[in-house]
């Protein structure tokens, strides 16, 4: 089993791990559950120093990082506000990636280009954690998301899932397919208007790996038999142009409507959240809306991660 993913690596792109990689997560994500019920978690990273660098808003990928580095003992740096930092007076990013990598043991960075994690990784010697680098990827909502999935239906094949609203700028949605696409016999429908289709060499690049994709328009094509659905806010910050998607926001909105016509009793409703209006609030109730524990799985996972990059668990 290759051990050697994790160990001083950085995680940039979902497309790093495979099916032995994810089982030895899961495995580590687990037992740092196990942990936390014994409170025996806290001197795991005792000593360490992990930098948060978020260049663009976030609550969950943040606040979970920041509470799992707390929660195994050790201390948290970062910035959250450009503004504060020396960017401001015109340091570039490259330098100031090399001063944190001298103050820290890991790097978790999210910002709003892509490639970015990337650029960072190039220049520090400490791992570097892509906590979502523009459109491109978000890889640990990815894992979480899969966690997620396997907690429920104890497998990650054979799973038929819909995403709506925005797949072509959801960067969870993308690394929810790659991360799909690493098993057998995966089927996704893709809702969503014609202008927010996947773009064509992200398509090809997972269906060349095995996964089958159905792009669909109309809520009546949801198919009866979905195991999930995978529903993400339209990523407005991230249009190229100011596009017209107040239509769209609500045909694909997730309704007790919606469920009752498209939905089945086994199924789960997931979101990366913020919730924005793709899911009404009166699914909330709903024993298939996942999303809150779903958010939850993201503490856990990062908790493993952390443990297993720096080589402690
Ligand atoms: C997602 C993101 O940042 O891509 N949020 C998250 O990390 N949970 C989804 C989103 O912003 O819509």
């Amino acid at each position: 089993m290759s051990r050697g993913l994790f160990t001083n690596s950085d995680i940039l792109s979902i497309s790093q791990f495979d099916q032995n990689t994810l089982t030895r997560l899961f495995k580590a994500t687990n037992r740092v559950i196990q942990l936390i019920k014994n409170n025996k978690c806290s001197n795991v990273l005792k000593g360490s120093a992990i930098a948060l660098l978020f260049f663009e808003p976030s609550t969950r990928t943040h606040n979970s990082f920041s509470s799992a580095a707390q929660r195994l003992g050790a201390g948290v740096i970062g910035i959250q506000d450009t503004s504060l930092t020396s960017m401001n007076k015109g340091e570039s990013f490259e330098d100031t990636i090399r001063m944190i990598d001298g103050y820290s043991d890991l790097i978790v960075i999210r910002h709003p280009e892509a490639g970015s994690a990337q650029r960072a990784a190039t220049v520090a010697d400490a791992p570097v954690i892509n906590a979502g680098d523009g459109g491109n990827e978000h890889p640990t909502q990815g894992l979480l998301d899969l966690f997620t999935i396997h907690q429920k239906f104890k497998r990650l094949d054979n799973l038929i899932v819909v995403t709506g609203p925005d797949p072509l700028h959801s960067r969870t949605i993308r690394s929810l397919l790659t991360g799909l696409s690493l098993f057998k016999n995966n089927i996704v429908y893709l809702l969503s208007s014609k202008d927010l289709r996947l773009d064509a060499d992200f398509k090809k690049e997972v269906i060349s790996r095995g996964l089958k994709i159905v792009e669909i328009e109309d809520i009546s094509d949801i198919p009866n038999n979905a195991h999930i659905w995978y529903w993400n806010r339209f990523q407005k910050e991230r249009f190229a142009q100011e596009m017209d998607y107040k239509n769209s926001m609500s045909l694909y909105r997730i309704t007790n409507q919606l469920l009752a016509l498209k939905g089945n009793k086994n199924m789960i409703i997931m979101d990366p959240l913020p919730r924005i209006d793709e899911i009404a609030e009166e699914v909330d109730i709903d024993p298939r809306a996942y999303y809150f524990q779903q958010a939850k799985n993201g503490l856990y996972i990062r908790m493993a991660l952390l443990a297993l990059i720096l080589n402690r668990i």
